[in-house]
């Protein structure tokens, strides 16, 4: 190999060097490496003039160019080394997440709807000296109709629309259809006096739509004491509407028949627009159901009263599906 060529080579492998360390980041570095020793490259391309030398001087300009190339090579290699670490080092600096930091709006969880409507109304009562009872959800025939004075032969038995369990002999047990069962259960194991209401799940072969669930909650009221009369009844209504909805609200009796209940009526509250919307069913507890409870109706008198609390919470938030209530549609519920 000549003299100045061998000088050449030196100064270009400086200059590689020069240019590689210059690179401030892996494209740049790669850029520079394809113009040395890339297919192109400066070094490959003088690899290309080795055929026009002489035999002996090919074999010394070979190993020059060759001892060339893997210089460059590990140049290039130490400094892709450094500028990795480096941009490792800014991807962490960029990614990182402070967990001290404080979040203006903390987005938790609350009750359900409905869950908010039944303890409001459980604390209504419960100011108004009541107490709340509870009842199994699976009933038999005796505490869903029996002895709530609804026989097996009875017409109102045929509107309940009851979800049989398979269980024992045909229609014996079933998914209670309205809470009025928890009624039966109290006056069978408390003495009177007795101020209770009883929330809970139940259940009819309905088919979901606008206004019906097959599944929904109701509350129970039950009063049994000395004395006990319709204005009582008119009274406690009044009173727990105003509570609960406001006392520019107003209620209103409307003859009925439950079979539980002599009198029976429906009770309505009033709307902004005037209209009356139905609320739920009471009355006068029946002698003959205070008689299967074990209760003498010559001494104790009370009176009942049942309405759907999903059917509350819809009227009282004017939603326009009772639906909403179960499609858990987290953008729904957050409302409330
Ligand atoms: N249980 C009745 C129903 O589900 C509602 C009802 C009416 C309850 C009158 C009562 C009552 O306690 O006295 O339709």
């Amino acid at each position: 190999m000549r003299q100045n060529e061998a000088m050449e080579l030196d100064a270009l492998v400086e200059r590689a060097s020069t240019e590689i360390a210059a690179a401030t980041d892996l494209e740049s570095l790669a850029e520079v490496e394809r113009s040395f020793v890339g297919k192109k490259g400066e070094l490959v391309g003088l690899k290309k003039t080795l055929g026009q030398l002489e035999p002996e001087e090919r074999k010394a300009a070979g190993q020059a160019l060759n001892e060339a190339m893997s210089s460059v090579a590990a140049v290039v290699v130490d400094r892709r080394a450094v500028l990795a670490t480096a941009a490792e080092a800014e991807q962490l600096a960029s990614e990182r997440l402070d967990l001290t930091e404080v979040i203006e709006e903390v987005k938790r969880g609350h009750l359900h709807l409905v869950t908010q409507a039944r303890d409001r109304l459980e604390d209504v009562f419960v100011g108004m000296g009541f107490t709340v009872a509870e009842g199994p959800e699976v009933e038999s025939a005796w505490y869903n109709f029996e002895a709530l004075n609804i026989p097996e032969w009875h017409p109102a038995r045929g509107s309940f629309d009851t979800i049989f369990v398979d269980l024992g002999e045909p229609e014996t047990t079933m998914l209670r259809s309205h809470t009025s069962p928890v009624q039966v259960r109290t006056m069978e194991n408390q003495e009177p006096p007795i101020y209770i209401v009883a929330p809970g799940r139940t259940f009819r072969t309905d088919t979901a739509d606008a206004t019906h669930l097959p599944a929904f909650n109701q509350i129970e009221g039950l009063v049994i004491d000395k004395g006990i009369g319709l204005g009582d009844l008119a009274g406690t209504i009044e009173s727990f509407v105003g509570a609960f909805f406001g006392h520019e609200v107003k209620t209103r009796l409307r003859p009925s028949y439950f079979p539980f209940t002599e009198p029976s009526a429906e009770f309505d509250i009033s709307t902004p627009s005037g209209d009356w919307l139905e609320l739920g069913g009471c009355g006068v507890v029946q002698p003959k159901v205070l008689e299967n409870c074990g209760i003498d109706p010559e001494i104790w008198q009370g009176f009942a009263f049942g309405f759907g609390i999903d059917r509350l919470a819809v009227m009282r938030y004017q939603l326009d599906d009772i639906r909403e209530l179960v499609n858990n549609d987290v953008r729904f519920l957050r409302q409330f």
